[in-house]
């Protein structure tokens, strides 16, 4: 598998969780760890492969170290780069915007040249509106422990099966 790296907050409890899992379940494929409070843009382009968790916060907002690191990403190329996204909501408390930092993450690393992968069925959710719904899909992965914890794992592990898939494809 070519460069990977996974970008996420150390500071997110819930989030670390689930990248343990996602790493876990890589098994020998090496994930390399980049912390999204500190990160540089120079440090994350040598990556093919990137892995973004993006929860979503404030009413369908990016948490603040995203905000925060997207300046220094604005006028990079993402060509030739797959980036794959995914994300904690709650579709209970806040379901008009459903996971939308998947959304807004996946639109600023599109309009870069990144080709997203990893997209989902938005099947076995109930929401009202997301800003990262593309037809009948999820532009990444939506965990929500809140309200369907019990689900997580198994929306882990197949979500890893179909990223080894895609980060290894030529295309
Ligand atoms: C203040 C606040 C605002 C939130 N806003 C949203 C939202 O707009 N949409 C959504 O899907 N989830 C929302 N959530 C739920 C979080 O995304 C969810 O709890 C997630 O697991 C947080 O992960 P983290 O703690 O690792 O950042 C919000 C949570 C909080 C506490």
């Amino acid at each position: 598998m070519k460069k990977t790296a996974i970008i996420y907050s150390y500071r997110s409890v819930k989030t670390r969780q689930q990248v343990q899992k996602i790493i876990h379940q890589f098994g020998d494929d090496p994930i390399e760890q980049l912390d999204a409070d500190s990160v540089t843009g120079d440090a994350i382009m040598p990556y093919t492969n990137l892995i973004l968790a993006v929860p979503t916060w404030f009413d369908g907002e990016l948490p603040n170290y995203w905000d925060e690191l997207l300046p220094d990403l604005e006028e990079r190329n993402f060509k030739g780069k797959k980036v794959a996204i995914f994300g904690g909501g709650n579709q209970r408390d806040y379901p008009e915007n459903f996971v939308d930092g998947i959304g807004i993450m996946a639109q600023f690393m599109e309009q870069r040249g990144a080709k997203l992968v990893g997209f989902t069925s938005t099947e076995g959710y109930s929401f009202e509106s997301s800003r990262a719904v593309r037809g009948n899909e999820f532009m990444g992965l939506a965990i929500d422990v809140e309200n369907q914890s019990a689900l997580t794992d198994s929306r882990i592990e197949k979500w890893v099966l179909s990223l080894k898939i895609a980060f290894d494809s030529k295309k």
